[in-house]
């Protein structure tokens, strides 16, 4: 995947692949952008606040994981994943974040289209996402994303599971 120009939004990003060489970066992106949901939750173990940059590079290695990246100029401002691509179970989009300086100017949309652009049709990808976080639920909403259930996160945070099928 060559990085592409974001057509709308954010017309200074690209968005390109996330490689294991990009773990540190992803990963302090990652930690400042779930801070926020880390205090709404009270809590600093929610799993993309835990996650290593050992485990974060392996995840990358995985067959069945595809990482995409947004950048604004030589920096990494963002990043996603999807897990369990080509396999017969639902993928999981995991981890998506953006820096607290340059949200809300479309780097994040931007992110989320690339990855459901690799999605064959008829391909249900699924999320999970804190109850109390009403702005992500209205986000994913938006992205064609329905409420599936309810469970508790690794760190005792109750979340939404929502699931999308790719059109
Ligand atoms: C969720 C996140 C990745 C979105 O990235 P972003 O670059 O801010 O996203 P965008 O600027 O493309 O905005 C996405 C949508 O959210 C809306 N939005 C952006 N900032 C918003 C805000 N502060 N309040 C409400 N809506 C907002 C935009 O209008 C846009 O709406 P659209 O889908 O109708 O186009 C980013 O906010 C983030 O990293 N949050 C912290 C980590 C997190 O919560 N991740 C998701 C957990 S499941």
């Amino acid at each position: 995947m060559s990085r592409a120009p974001v057509p709308s939004g954010a017309p200074d990003c690209s968005v390109g692949p996330l490689r294991p060489e990009h773990a540190g970066e992803a990963l302090t992106v990652q930690y400042a952008a779930y801070l926020s949901e880390g205090r709404r939750y009270r809590t600093t173990e929610i799993p993309p606040l835990v996650e290593t940059v050992e485990e974060l590079a392996a995840d990358l290695r995985r067959p069945d994981v595809v990482g995409f990246a947004a950048w604004l100029g030589p920096r990494l401002v963002g990043s996603a994943r999807l897990r369990g691509v080509g396999g017969p179970d639902p993928v999981a989009f995991v981890r998506y974040s953006v820096a607290p300086d340059v949200q809300g100017r479309g780097i994040g949309s931007a992110l989320i289209d690339a990855a459901h652009e690799v999605l064959p049709t008829g391909t249900t990808s699924w999320l999970v996402t804190g109850v109390d976080s009403a702005e992500n639920l209205a986000l994913y909403r938006r992205r064609g994303y329905a409420e599936r259930g309810r469970e508790v996160d690794a760190a005792g945070v109750a979340v939404v599971r929502m699931e999308r099928l790719a059109p």
